[in-house]
Order: C-alpha cells, then sequence, then structure tokens
C-alpha cells in the first residue's frame, strides 16, 4: 500500500514547502495541487472545459505562479464540476508506491480521507504577507490584502472547502525556521509509521 502524506492549508502557510521537503525524505512522489487549479483557471474560457481537458502541458507554464493565477485559480476552484473533474488525476497521482505527498486545500477532507498522515500548516497573516511580498518581489499591504480574500473565499464555498480535517495535526510556522518546521512534520509522519 502506497504511503499517503496529506497537508492542506492556507496559501503561503509554509504547506509547499513543507510537501517538498518531505517527499524527498522519504522518496515520494510530490503533488502541488493548486497547481491544477492554477492550470485551469489560466487557460481562460469555459474553466468546467478547462479542467477536463487539462493536460500535462498546461502545467509548465511560467505565468501560473503569479499572484493574478492565484486568484483566478481561488474563484474557479469554488465551481463543483471544475473540483470533480480534478479528483480521479489527484487520487492516481496519490496512488503511486512506494508513496507520496499531496499539498493543497482538501487533501485530508477530501481526496485521500484515509491519509495516515494528514498535516495543516498554518502561519499569522503578517507573516504569510511578508513570505508572499518577498516570494514576488511585491508590496506586503497588497498581499495581505489578497491573502485575506483568497482565504475568505477558499473557507466559505460551499464545495471542499479549507478546513483541517478532524484528524489532522496543525502545524504553525510563524515562529519557528523551515528546518524546525521540516524536523516537526518528519516526527508525525515517523510516529504515524510506527
Ligand atoms: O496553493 P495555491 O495557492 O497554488 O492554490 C491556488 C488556489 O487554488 C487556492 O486559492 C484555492 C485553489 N485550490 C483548491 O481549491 N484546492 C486545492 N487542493 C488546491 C488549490
Amino acid at each position: 500500500m502506497p504511503f499517503i502524506i496529506a497537508i492542506d492549508g492556507p496559501a503561503a502557510s509554509g504547506k509547499g514547502t513543507i510537501a517538498r521537503a518531505l517527499a524527498a525524505h522519504y522518496g515520494f512522489h510530490h503533488l502541488d495541487t493548486g497547481l491544477l487549479y492554477r492550470a485551469t483557471g489560466a487557460k481562460g474560457g469555459d474553466p468546467i472545459e478547462a479542467a477536463r481537458s487539462l493536460a500535462p502541458d498546461d502545467l509548465q507554464r511560467d505565468d501560473l505562479r503569479s499572484a493574478e493565477a492565484g486568484q483566478a485559480a481561488s474563484r474557479i476552484a469554488a465551481i463543483p464540476e471544475v473540483r470533480s473533474a480534478l479528483v480521479e488525476f489527484q487520487r492516481r497521482f496519490a496512488a503511486q508506491e512506494p508513496g507520496s505527498v499531496l499539498d493543497g486545500r482538501d487533501i485530508g477532507t477530501v481526496i485521500c480521507p484515509d491519509a495516515p498522515v494528514k498535516l495543516f500548516v498554518i502561519a499569522s497573516n503578517e507573516v504569510r504577507a511578508r513570505r508572499r511580498a518577498e516570494e514576488l518581489g511585491a508590496d506586503p499591504a497588497e498581499m495581505l490584502d489578497q491573502l485575506q480574500e483568497r482565504d475568505r473565499r477558499d473557507r466559505e464555498r460551499d464545495t471542499a472547502p479549507l478546513r483541517p480535517a478532524d484528524d489532522a495535526t496543525v502545524i504553525d510556522t510563524s515562529h519557528i525556521s523551515v528546518e524546525e518546521a521540516v524536523a516537526a512534520a518528519i516526527a508525525i509522519v515517523e510516529r504515524a509509521r510506527g
């Protein structure tokens, strides 16, 4: 049985960094599921059609990391038919041996509800805005507005809203280093692996 690590959390919480580090540490596959929604939004046209016809090449566009692509992704991610079109790809990815790490908003609640490890990564608004501003070379105040708008939409949507699974472990990265956050995550995985 492949081992699945589900990681969810709001934008710029540090979940992607932890996901990549865990995948490297365990030799697991890693999927940044936000990329699927960003690529769907960036295709333009009918988002449902865009999600249904999403191809590997669509994930290679280099404008997917922008704040605009994040906002567009958050908007189309509220459409139930867009989400359902992307479920099978994510579950198939998660089924790969020897294991996989998926990060997103609904991995522990909807995509992989039976994952033996579920992490919910959070950080304060100020820390997240600063990180995102440094990453994109943008203004922290503007980033704060955008993050809050996106989080509100992601939390309040009816289908697969952002929330911790009942059995998720929360990691708050506001005041710890990347190394400490990764060590905390590895300790949780080790406990689950027995
Ligand atoms: O993780 P990210 O910032 O790249 O995600 C972009 C948007 O995509 C996010 O605001 C909401 C949506 N998303 C989602 O609804 N479900 C996921 N599993 C991943 C992302």
